[in-house]
């Protein structure tokens, strides 16, 4: 897996529906990585697109087979490329940190997000698309996505797209192996230690009631748990709750 097999694409739907294509006609390998320059449709969480100028940032999907992997512990994929990517930014930047369930932020503002799509086969997965865009080179963004930011627009620097997408493989692959290997409290742990907010009390909304709790802890499946001032645990998944 570490010589990964590297598609490059000008213009594309979005580099997720390709890798998925790839998987369908058995053509990928594990560790088979796509980048493109541009995606029509990029796709975001839920219904969003995902705004990003062309030639300027990372849009990368990579195939893993994690076939050893219980469906049910899906979200610790999700949890190895947040880890990652937060690996690769932290050589670049402070205050970056996870945005459960698994945006990544640096102070304020979202820099990446992740999308994976997984396949399943009896109770394991067979495939995992994984799914980053990165902003690197973006100065403008147009979109009304809550407060994006590039990495170029914090360190003044000018990223290689190509270079950047080798060291984050890396890290994935890293992580990867961890998560092969069952080290399941590391990959806790550190996700846990990464997440935004992590520590003291912040407002939270759940429909349209806002209260304050904290973080208490990531449930097995991928939910927040958060604890209110009464000392009660509330459990919820991705959507059902938001920071305010
Ligand atoms: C989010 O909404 O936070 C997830 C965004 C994921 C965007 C990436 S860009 C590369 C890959 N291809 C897509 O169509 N989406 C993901």
């Amino acid at each position: 897996m570490s010589d990964s097999k590297y598609i490059i694409l000008n213009e594309i739907e979005s580099t997720n529906n390709y890798a998925n294509q790839l998987i369908l006609s058995n053509a990928a390998e594990e560790g088979t990585v796509v980048l493109a320059h541009y995606q029509i449709k990029g796709k975001g969480q839920g219904k969003n697109n995902w705004e990003s100028e062309y030639g300027k940032n990372l849009l990368m999907s990579l195939v893993m087979f994690p076939k050893f992997l219980p469906a049910e512990n899906q979200f610790m994929i999700s949890k190895v490329v947040s880890i990652a990517l937060i690996e690769f930014l932290k050589n670049e930047t402070e205050l970056v940190s996870i945005k459960w369930p698994n945006d990544i932020y640096v102070d304020d503002r979202k820099i990446a997000g992740i999308l994976i799509e997984n396949s399943v086969k009896g109770q394991n997965l067979s495939s995992s698309v994984l799914g980053i865009g990165l902003n690197l080179n973006q100065q403008f963004f147009m979109s009304d996505a809550p407060n994006p930011v590039s990495l170029g627009q914090i360190t003044g620097k000018n990223y290689k797209i190509e270079r950047v997408a080798k060291i984050v493989v890396e890290c994935i692959q890293k992580w990867y192996v961890k998560l092969k290997e069952n080290q399941l409290s590391e990959i806790n742990n550190n996700y846990f230690s990464l997440l935004y907010r992590c520590k003291g009390w912040w407002n939270f909304r759940e429909r349209d009631k806002v209260f304050e709790a904290r973080i208490a802890g990531i449930g097995e499946f991928g939910q927040l748990m958060l604890e209110l001032h009464t000392g009660e645990r509330k459990e919820f998944t991705f959507k059902e709750i938001e920071f305010v």
